[in-house]
């Protein structure tokens, strides 16, 4: 029997559990995958965490969701084994990458067919499944801020998931790149055209002495009060800060705030729009997916402690 993971209460990763569950159907305009690697993200943890939960409280009861807990896995990549019958396009047997999906910590996922986009044959099967949440973020984040040729942008939390695809994206566009990472990964930073900083006190620093011609934009993909004040103190407009964590502080402060909270812009076409691109991309190896490590699906939990852990360079992937 297909397997699914999902989570059973609120609380930490040992409520992820394992259940078999039939072979979901198609819907007449989607379509069913076969998972071959879905890729982790921290927002799988952030569902059954309870944060969302304590953050939106009223709406979350309202809609019932401590009775029913979220499905997890927004992002995978498979093998079509079913087709609607409303369906053009898209055929049984084509390798695809999905997203956005819910439940994709499973054998088999349904989706609606307009998340399918075709997997390039050269992409391995654990980098196209893990390709596209973080890299439709970046694009989303460096669009936002406006980054282009000419421009010297700082990228917080660049070692990130999330962070490797700005980091790349940003160069490729044609600026100059200062990431903050721990000191093991400024090399990787270095490789993918990135200059390199230690986050910590004295960032604003350090910063100013790797660009002393000053930082004409900042993407914070590390939500932490540092990346606000270190974006605040060295990017005059404010217009080209885009940070993808909500928080009053950031709202108070005018920034881009990216996402699903309350004031956060979904960029919902910019993200979709994406995604041809970033799998040609990835396909052609002008853009690397990092995989720091993958897990058997079974192991969903082992990957989410490594996740909250929060120092996982690249992707944590989980292949059922
Ligand atoms: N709003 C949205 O649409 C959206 C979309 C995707 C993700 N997100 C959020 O964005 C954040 C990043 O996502 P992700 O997938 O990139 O996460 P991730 O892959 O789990 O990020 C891990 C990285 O964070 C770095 N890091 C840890 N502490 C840091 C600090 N104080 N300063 C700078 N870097 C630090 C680590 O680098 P070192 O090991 O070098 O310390 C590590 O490589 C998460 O909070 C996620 O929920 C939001």
């Amino acid at each position: 029997m297909p397997r699914i993971v999902r989570p059973t209460s609120y609380g930490s990763p040992d409520v992820l559990t394992t259940t078999e569950v039939p072979v979901p159907k198609a819907a007449a305009d989607g379509v069913v995958v076969e998972v071959r690697a879905a890729g982790v993200n921290p927002i799988d943890w952030k569902l059954y965490s309870g944060s969302f939960h304590a953050v939106d409280d009223d709406h979350k009861d309202a809609a019932g969701i401590a009775a029913s807990m979220p499905a997890i896995g927004l992002e995978c990549a498979g093998v079509v084994t079913e087709v609607g019958a409303d369906v053009t396009g898209v055929r049984v047997g084509d390798e695809v990458i999905v997203h956005p999906v819910t439940a994709a910590y499973a054998d088999y996922v349904t989706a609606p067919a307009t998340s399918v986009v075709a997997k390039p044959a050269g992409l391995g099967w654990a980098e196209a499944g893990s390709l596209m949440l973080a890299g439709t973020t970046a694009v989303h984040a460096l669009h936002a801020a406006g980054v282009g040729a000419g421009d010297t942008v700082l990228v917080h939390g660049g070692a990130g998931g999330v962070g490797l695809m700005g980091v790349q994206l940003a160069a490729a566009a044609g600026a100059a790149v200062i990431a903050t990472a721990s000191e093991r990964n400024h090399a990787l930073l270095r490789e993918l055209g990135a200059t390199p900083v230690a986050y910590g006190p004295g960032l604003a620093d350090r910063v100013r002495a790797t660009a002393p011609r000053g930082v004409t934009a900042a993407v914070d993909f590390a939500g932490t009060d540092e990346a606000l004040d270190v974006s605040l103190e060295l990017v005059a407009d404010r217009d080209r800060i885009a940070s993808i964590a909500g928080s009053p502080r950031r709202a108070a402060a005018g920034v881009k705030l990216l996402g699903y909270g309350p004031g956060q812009d979904a960029g919902t076409a910019i993200r979709a729009a994406a995604r041809g691109e970033l799998a040609e991309r990835a396909g052609s190896g002008a853009l690397r997916v990092v995989v720091d490590t993958t897990f058997p699906l079974a192991e969903a939990a082992k990957a989410h402690e490594v996740g909250l852990a929060g120092h996982a360079p690249g992707k944590l992937v989980l292949i059922p």
